[in-house]
């Protein structure tokens, strides 16, 4: 199992990820931050967010979970000392408790509705502040960096 697991994304002020589940996301400002940390490393996402997809995110091997999959399974067989878990808001969910890390992209936008960061029912994650990294200095966008507290 890698070191660091690390969860990755772009979400709203009011938290969500999406409009909808099948929305392709072009709201998001972080992609050229996304593609550098993730290059390189086995990226996790749900059959939702796969579809979603423009292209086949090159360099990267892509792991598509679905409902009876299991995440210690999943994360068993990679050899790799970090990988990354890109969504959606279910397989956020599902991976939670193997989580080290969060890196959150706040953006400026409230959609009152859609995708939550973390379906319902996720159990609480303690959070300790690591760093922050510019995206967009004009419009006040910043990823910031947690640990989870294991
Ligand atoms: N802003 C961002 O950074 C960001 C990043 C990634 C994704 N997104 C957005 O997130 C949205 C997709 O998120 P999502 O949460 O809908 O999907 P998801 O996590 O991408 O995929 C759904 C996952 O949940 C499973 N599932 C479906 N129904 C289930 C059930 N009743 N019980 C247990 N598991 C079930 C699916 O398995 P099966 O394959 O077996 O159905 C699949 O593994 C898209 O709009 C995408 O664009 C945003």
């Amino acid at each position: 199992m890698p070191n660091e697991i690390i969860l990755i994304a772009a979400v709203t002020v009011d938290g969500f990820i999406a409009r909808h589940k099948k929305e392709k996301i072009q709201w998001s400002q972080d992609l050229f931050l996304f593609k550098r940390q993730t290059m390189g490393y086995p990226i996790i996402m749900g059959s939702n967010t796969h579809e979603t997809l423009a292209m086949e995110l090159k360099g990267r091997n892509m792991i598509v979970v679905h409902r009876d999959d299991d995440p210690k399974t999943i994360l068993g067989r990679i050899n790799k000392s970090r990988c990354f878990v890109i969504g959606g808001g279910r397989t956020n969910s599902r991976f939670s408790s193997f989580l080290t890390h969060l890196y959150i992209t706040p953006h400026p936008l409230v959609f009152g509705k859609g995708v939550p960061l973390f379906a319902s029912g996720t159990p609480e994650l303690k959070l300790y502040f690591q760093k922050l990294v510019p995206v967009s200095l004009e419009n006040g966008i910043y990823q910031f960096q947690y640990t989870v507290d294991p």
